[in-house]
């Protein structure tokens, strides 16, 4: 028989069939007293909190008299009630200082002030909305699995964050209020709003709505022009991160530590590697260890591919065997606790020393990194630091026979018949993100001039796949990249994953060290 419809259980109470929470006033009673005072000393100013303010300042000074809404993000679901680890978005991380976990829901404003007169000696005052911790005389306490303290732990209060990072403190409930109030038309005395769009779909209603609301002709709208509004404070956010600071490049060189430590357990972990069944899965996990032990989380998924899948750009899947005479790549980076992450990538070979026609790849590739460092110096075009590796590169590729037209021919933009086996750029900017700066104009990224204090990789690479019959068969199942995360000094570039062996005598020596 069909239960009466009118009487079922709502879905979404049911994820509580599992289990009973007590709900009795005695219950809520006795669960708000007889607890230790919690501490009321604050935490010191961070390092980082003077930095942010700069940043703030840089972005105030761009956008004088504009409301600027950069969320954190939220929570996002793995599976029914469990999230994914929460990592806020990497605007508000660099804006904030904040790092790790904080905050889900949180959201950054930078409210126009007059001339001069903002917090930071800017044009705006900045504020952090977030969700305080609760107190243990309130239901969230015990029973919010997702905010509350007995669930998650502490977390911090307005007084707190405000302290650590210098910055004003308010509670989301006031969140609403501070994004909507007096939004309209600067022409009638309103106040424009630019948001970081597509990090917090709540944030995104609440700006459309308002201004919706406020518009002076709301069915004529111009999405593409407010569109416009937004991507460009999303591009000058992107473009702030083109030069790190201090701070930054300090936090640079310990995830690149954490991530060299990761290295060397990789190598450690090769004997279970090459005894498992899916051997690329215990080099992940022999890394991914180190990246939680020292750091937040990985910077990206690790790629973890011996013999032919090292041939497959964005293996992540990892499922592979690792066998001896095979080389092993791994691509992988730890994300330090403030959220900057390494990217480093070595071939090293499985059995600790590279047969000839693996050796022959790995200098090729080595060279071409190497011409690659040689033009990455302050005043040079970022581009040039691609060309100067696929020159090299396509002359190799020539020498060896595989080069359906000669190399001059390859390099110029109607050939380019050499990037077959090296398809990907040979650099990207790094930082927050992996791929920092991702909104940046192409004038400002590729075709930008190279500057004291950009930090970017150097990784060229050679893909030979064994399906892949315009080359000789001896070449084929080997895929090689040497990735290095490079600093842009006033006297030229410093690896700064220079503690990781790179030319093949060193990576042997290494292993068998390690080994
Ligand atoms: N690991 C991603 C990259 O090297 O760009
Ligand atoms: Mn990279
Ligand atoms: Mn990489």
């Amino acid at each position: 028989m069909h239960p009466d419809p009118a009487n079922q259980q709502p879905l979404e109470e049911r994820v509580n069939n599992r289990s009973h929470r007590p709900d009795s006033d005695a219950f809520r009673a006795f669960m708000a007293s007889s607890w230790a005072p919690a501490s009321n000393e604050l935490p010191a100013r961070a390092e980082v909190a003077d930095h942010a303010a700069r940043r703030r300042r840089a972005i105030s000074e761009q956008f004088k008299s504009e409301r600027l809404v950069i969320p954190a993000g939220a929570l996002k679901v793995r599976s029914n009630d469990c999230d994914y680890r929460f990592r806020p978005h990497s605007a508000f991380a660099h804006l904030t200082g904040l790092g790790v976990d904080h905050e889900p829901d949180a959201v950054l404003i930078l409210e126009p002030t007059d001339e001069g007169k903002g917090d930071d000696g800017g044009h705006h005052r900045a504020s952090l909305y977030f969700r305080p911790l609760a107190g243990r005389d309130t239901k969230e306490f015990y029973a919010d699995s997702r905010s509350g303290e007995f669930w998650i732990g502490p977390r911090p209060t307005l007084a707190e964050f405000k302290a650590l990072l210098g910055l004003n403190t308010a509670d989301i409930s006031q969140l609403e209020v501070a994004i909507t109030k007096n939004v309209g038309e600067p022409a009638v005395g309103g106040i424009s709003i630019r948001l970081v769009r597509k990090v917090d779909e709540n944030i995104d209603a609440l700006v459309d709505t308002a201004r919706y609301n406020t518009a002076k002709n709301p069915d004529a709208m111009d999405f593409e022009v407010l569109d416009d509004l937004d991507a460009k404070l999303a591009e000058a956010l992107s473009e702030l991160r083109l030069v790190k600071d201090a701070w930054e490049v300090g936090q640079m060189k310990i995830a690149v530590a954490a991530t060299a430590a990761g290295f060397e357990q990789i190598i450690k972990s090769l004997p279970r590697a090459v005894a498992h069944q899916r051997g690329e899965r215990v080099v992940e996990g022999a890394f991914f260890a180190r990246a939680r032990e020292e750091g937040n989380e990985l910077g990206y998924d690790t790629i973890a591919a011996a013999g032919n899948n090292a041939t497959i750009l964005h293996w992540t899947r990892n499922t592979g065997s690792v066998n001896e005479g095979e080389l092993l790549l791994v691509d992988a980076g730890v994300e330090a606790d403030s959220l900057y992450t390494a990217d480093i990538t070595r071939t090293i070979p499985v059995n600790g020393s590279y047969s000839p026609v693996q050796r022959k790849i790995y200098q090729a590739v080595l060279d071409a990194a190497d011409a690659a460092f040689a033009v990455a110096v302050p005043g040079r075009k970022f581009r040039d630091v691609h060309n100067a590796a696929m020159e090299v590169l396509a002359d190799r590729l020539q020498e060896w026979g595989m080069l359906p037209v000669a190399a001059a021919v390859a390099l110029s933009p109607e050939g380019q018949q050499h990037r077959r086996w090296m398809p990907h750029g040979t650099s990207h900017h790094l930082g927050l993100d992996v791929h920092d700066c991702a909104q940046a104009r192409a004038e400002l990224y590729l075709d930008g001039v190279i500057t004291e204090g950009m930090v970017f990789t150097i990784e060229p690479g050679l893909y030979f796949k064994n399906e892949d019959l315009a080359i000789p068969a001896e070449y084929r199942g080997n895929g090689v990249r040497i990735e290095d995360d490079i600093l842009i000094t006033a006297n030229g570039p410093v690896n700064l994953s220079a503690a990781l062996p790179r030319t093949p005598e060193d990576v042997e020596a290494w292993m068998a060290r390690l080994s």
